[in-house]
């Protein structure tokens, strides 16, 4: 038996290592109607030689609880190690239980764990058989699988599979373990994937706009819309809020903030973070264009950068109100950027 659901709406963060930890995943949630923004995941947390505590998945977690549900996500080979680490994640407090089939890392392909499954739909079936069992209806299990490995031929046995597991949903990533992350997708996989199974399924790849969103729905018939890199360039992207360069800039700078905090990160290693961010950024006009974007990218002080976002960005006032960005341009040695 699964359990319901607990998704608020129709458009998930994706789970993204490197990424979506709580301190980026926090600021994303917190600037999207639930209506809209339906939930999260964390990042793979990868089950090798030994079950995941669970003390190690509430660090996953994070301190903070929203109204969207944050999904924990376990990649592994060893059935034994991924049910007790399910086990954890319930323990944990966690309202849901994702298994990565999409994984095209070495590591993962060695272990027999990522999109390694999904050489073996009957692999497969049995991974998410043993979790749900062992969750015993308390959270729901899902899958998340890339349309196949070599090509998508077999999407729908994998569809099927997932759901004789006894899946509660399915994240299908329309592109193919072969094809890595390249720029092309085909949406159709996704519509095989939901004309095969009863289960609900959760479209992904190549969302770029909030009108995508919308658009994947209706073209493939998926109930959710899960979206990745565009996120990373407009957290916005689910409530499709056009943003000010001000507000932009602000959370970059929260996001500088929360990965000192959170992850006692130095700011050398948090500012690398947010330009992980500005390579693809798209927010707010905060990147005028690619030469603004390289001038972003070039800056190799830390301190700098973080000074430059903080001039851009919009300060709270003493009743939490944002107020405009200051005017007062920043003297040229603390960003050396000559803008
Ligand atoms: C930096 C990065 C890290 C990722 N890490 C994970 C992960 O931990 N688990 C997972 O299932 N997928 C992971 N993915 C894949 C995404 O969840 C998503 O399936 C993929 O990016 C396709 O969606 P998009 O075209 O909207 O980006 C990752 C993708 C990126 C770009």
């Amino acid at each position: 038996m699964n359990a319901t659901l607990p998704f608020t709406g129709p458009w998930l963060l994706a789970p993204m290592e490197g990424v979506t930890d709580p301190a980026f995943r926090d600021l994303v949630l917190e600037r999207n109607d639930p209506r809209q923004l339906g939930g999260a995941f964390t990042e793979f947390v990868r089950v090798v030689a030994a079950p995941r505590t669970p003390r190690e998945i509430r660090r996953h977690l994070g301190p903070r609880r929203f109204p969207m549900p944050v999904g924990v996500q376990l990649m592994g080979g060893d059935i034994a190690c991924l049910t007790a680490s399910a086990r954890s994640a319930t323990e944990a407090g966690a309202p849901l239980v994702d298994l990565n089939f999409g994984c095209p890392a070495k590591g993962a392909l060695k272990s027999c764990a990522g999109s390694a499954v999904l050489r073996d739909p009957a692999a497969l079936e049995d991974i998410v058989a043993a979790c749900v069992r062992v969750v015993e209806g308390a959270v729901p299990v899902t899958a998340k699988i890339r349309a196949g490995f070599d090509d998508a031929e077999r999407v729908e046995e994998l569809a099927r599979a997932a759901e004789a597991g006894g899946a509660a949903l399915l994240t299908v990533h329309c592109r193919t373990k072969a094809e890595n992350y390249c720029a092309a997708v085909d949406w159709t996989r996704i519509e095989r994937a939901v004309a095969s199974t009863r289960i609900p399924v959760c479209g992904n790849g190549g969302v770029a706009s909030h009108a995508d969103l919308e658009r994947m729905r209706s073209e493939t018939g998926c109930a959710y819309v899960m979206v990745g890199h565009a996120a990373m360039g407009d957290p916005w992207i689910f409530s499709g809020r056009t943003v000010s360069a001000a507000e932009a800039a602000t959370f970059l700078v929260e996001y500088v903030d929360a990965m000192r905090r959170l992850k006692h990160a130095d700011l050398r290693g948090a500012t690398a973070r947010v330009k992980q961010l500005l390579k693809n950024w798209t927010a707010g006009g905060l990147v005028a264009d690619e030469e603004d974007r390289g001038t972003w990218m070039r800056e190799r002080d830390p301190a700098a950068l973080l000074a430059r976002l903080e001039a851009r960005g919009s300060r709270r006032g003493p009743g939490g109100e944002v107020e405009p960005p200051s005017t007062t341009p920043l003297p040229q040695a603390a960003h050396g950027l000559g803008e």
